[in-house]
């Protein structure tokens, strides 16, 4: 157990070997935490669980530092897995412990464990005595499941906020102004970029709501990574930024090849782009780590992307793309798509469709040359990179 605050402990699991998360999805390069906190009051309070792996070694800590018995009441900001799954085992020592969350909560709770334990159903606003100190709740529904909830604790003023303002991110410390600050925002906009972009409009809103509230926030403890102890509102204010279409200016180009004249399309496309100091990032699709790519996707303005045709379509690792894009919804963005091709061409055209189809504005029309672009249309792709440089600015 770790003092955070005045009586409020983390109990929580670092997972520092963690490389890949929901799944085979998430590339987790720092690896992970599950923070579960332990609020000591008239009444002991347990906030979240661990991820079930993890669930015995969890328990025995919480039986070792404060007795499972003694544990009056258990709320659950999120039952996704990483933070609900030890609740069954937790549940199975201390069955009548009342627990605390929201309607969908609850649901979900009965859809992961088909057990009807004791719910106390909150909603934004409603706050429990427990002692010195109050809980308030703030649903935060799609952040990123209908069960997300944020739990105020009046007294230290710390705000549980579950896998908002989180990072997938394991280092020494637990806090914020003791770790490195370039890769803690490295995984807070990658956790964003990946989890949390589809919700970007909810988000927005859920910010200017948590500001209206004007609760004197001193602390951000979320459930992944390290809690936002010096400057807390720092992470809120990026929320706010990132969840209005944002962009940094850059452009991403990405491809598969199968012979490398893509590949050429592609280089040839980026002088271009330098052509007119655009800053662009280049990708082989089929060796780069999805999560990643999409981060950079999320901080581009500009994305344009290539391929062969095959089977009169696009290369596997590029279908896939296409469809994480349409998925993210991302705005505000443009595109336009490129490819060789041997005798049917379809894959630039398939690129290009789908990218309209994301939402993604298509800045010019699909740019394919026939087996090897020559000299002279390889000037023709510096041109195309040239004329999307310009529709960058428009
Ligand atoms: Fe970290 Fe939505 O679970």
């Amino acid at each position: 157990m770790i003092e955070i605050k005045k009586n409020v402990y983390w109990v929580g699991v670092k997972d520092w070997s963690l490389r890949q998360f929901h799944g085979h999805e998430l590339s987790t390069h720092r690896g992970s935490t599950y923070n579960s906190y332990l609020i000591k009051d008239e009444k002991t309070v347990l906030v979240d669980t661990v991820w079930d792996p993890y669930k015995e070694e969890f328990a025995e800590r919480l039986e070792k530092e404060v007795g499972l018995q003694n544990i009056d009441m258990i709320v659950i900001n999120h039952i996704e897995p990483d933070h609900g799954g030890s609740l069954g085992y937790i549940m199975s020592k201390i069955p009548n412990t009342p627990i605390y969350c929201t309607k969908n909560g609850a649901d979900i709770i009965k859809r992961h464990f088909h057990q009807d334990w004791n719910f106390n159903i909150v909603k934004t606003g409603d706050s429990v005595k427990i002692g010195e100190y109050e809980l308030i709740f703030v649903e935060m529904q799609m952040l990123h499941w209908p069960d997300s909830l944020l739990t105020y604790v009046k007294g230290p003023n710390v705000a549980l906020s579950n896998d908002a303002f989180g990072q997938h991110y394991s280092p020494a410390s637990l806090f914020n102004d003791e770790v490195d600050t370039c890769e803690l925002y490295q995984e807070a906009i990658k956790y964003y970029a990946n989890i949390l972009t589809p919700f970007s409009p909810l988000i927005k809103k859920k910010v200017e709501q948590i500001k209206a509230l004007n609760l004197p926030i001193e602390m951000i403890a979320p459930s992944h990574g390290v809690i936002w102890r010096e400057n807390p509102m720092q992470i809120v204010e990026k929320y706010y930024e990132w969840s209005q279409d944002y962009n940094e200016g850059t452009v991403v180009i990405v491809y598969d090849t199968m012979y490398k004249a893509t590949k050429k399309m592609a280089e040839a496309i980026g002088e271009g782009l330098a052509k007119h100091n655009v800053m662009f990032k280049m990708y082989d699709n089929s060796i780069t780590d999805q999560s990643d790519l999409l981060t950079e996707l999320f901080k581009a303005k500009g994305m344009i992307i290539g391929s062969c045709t095959v089977n009169n379509t696009v290369l596997r690792s590029i279908a896939g793309l296409l469809d994480e894009i349409k998925g993210h919804k991302f705005k505000n963005k443009i595109g336009a798509a490129f490819g060789s091709y041997g005798w049917s061409g379809e894959a630039a055209k398939v690129i290009s469709k789908h990218l309209e189809e994301a939402g993604i504005k298509v800045a010019a029309e699909p740019i394919q040359f026939r087996y090897v672009p020559t000299d002279e249309e390889l000037l023709q792709c510096v041109e195309f990179g040239e004329s999307f440089a310009k529709a960058l600015g428009e």
